[in-house]
């Protein structure tokens, strides 16, 4: 059942969005070679918390951190953990957190270090299929045309892998709501879109090949051919002629750029 927001709704929704985003901007000032993600992982917590929110990762279905970080060949779900990230890792950070009983959940791929220009460029392009998606993101489309979008780019277009074992999703008071927004499908399939669905539309594509595997702890996501994967996820209100993006990359970008630790993709 898809559950419609109206407009005083989704501006609470905005402010956690916001939130995240915010977040997500403090990380994109401390990345650096020599650090960990659980010292990021721990941050993050506490500047959820600072903001009257609640994390709303840790203890999700027994998941035990407050972020995901996924490194390199992870493509989602990754713990933090005490390895030092080092020059050339690229990680995505995914934060989810509950601010006056509304979730937000966003991420972003940032590049540490020296990279191969195949990964800058990987990451250039999971971000424009991102925003290639939210275009579609309209009333009277359907979740299919949105799909659509983000394979053509991606797979069609650059011969990169999406994956299918995971998707996006609609968001509110749960973080995981109907519709499920898969990355790839068919023009004109799947549920109409109406004014006030909230969906978190969230690309993850693979250098190599799309297949993936889950580890023994049950959450990591990996690459089956251990190719880099790339992470990006907005916060879309679908609108009559227009998306709106509750979740912002513009503080983001600012802080990635100013890093002179974080490589972007010209
Ligand atoms: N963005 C991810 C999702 O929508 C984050 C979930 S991680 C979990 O599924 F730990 F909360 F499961
Ligand atoms: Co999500």
């Amino acid at each position: 059942m898809i559950i419609y927001k109206t407009n005083d709704e989704v501006e609470l929704m905005r402010k956690s969005a916001l939130l995240v985003s915010k977040t997500l901007t403090e990380v994109a000032k401390i990345l650096r070679p020599g650090i960990t993600t659980f010292s990021i992982d721990k941050l993050i917590g506490e500047f959820v918390k600072d903001h009257h929110a609640i994390p709303s990762f840790l203890n999700y279905k027994g998941y035990p951190f407050n972020s995901c970080t996924s490194v390199n060949d992870v493509v989602v779900h990754g713990f933090p953990n005490k390895q030092e990230l080092k020059e050339g890792d690229i990680v995505s950070v995914d934060i989810g957190v509950i601010l006056n009983g509304w979730h937000g959940d966003h991420a972003y791929t940032f590049a540490v270090g020296e990279q191969k220009d195949e990964v800058l460029q990987l990451i250039k392009v999971t971000k424009e299929s991102l925003y290639k998606g939210i275009e579609k993101a309209v009333e009277g489309n359907r979740i299919g045309d949105i799909a659509f979008a983000i394979q053509e780019h991606t797979e069609k277009k650059h011969g990169y892998g999406v994956v299918r074992e995971l998707v996006g999703h609609g968001l509110g008071r749960s973080m995981h709501e109907d519709p499920q927004m898969p990355n790839y499908g068919k023009r004109g399939s799947g549920s109409k879109l109406k004014e006030g669905l909230v969906l978190a539309i969230e690309p993850m594509i693979n250098l190599g090949k799309k297949d993936v595997y889950t580890e023994d702890d049950g959450w990591t996501v990996r690459t089956l051919d251990h190719k880099p994967s790339v992470h990006f996820e907005h916060d879309v209100w679908v609108r009559k002629t227009k998306a709106d993006i509750l979740s912002d990359y513009s503080i983001i970008e600012a802080a990635e750029k100013a890093n002179k630790n974080l490589m972007i993709a010209s």
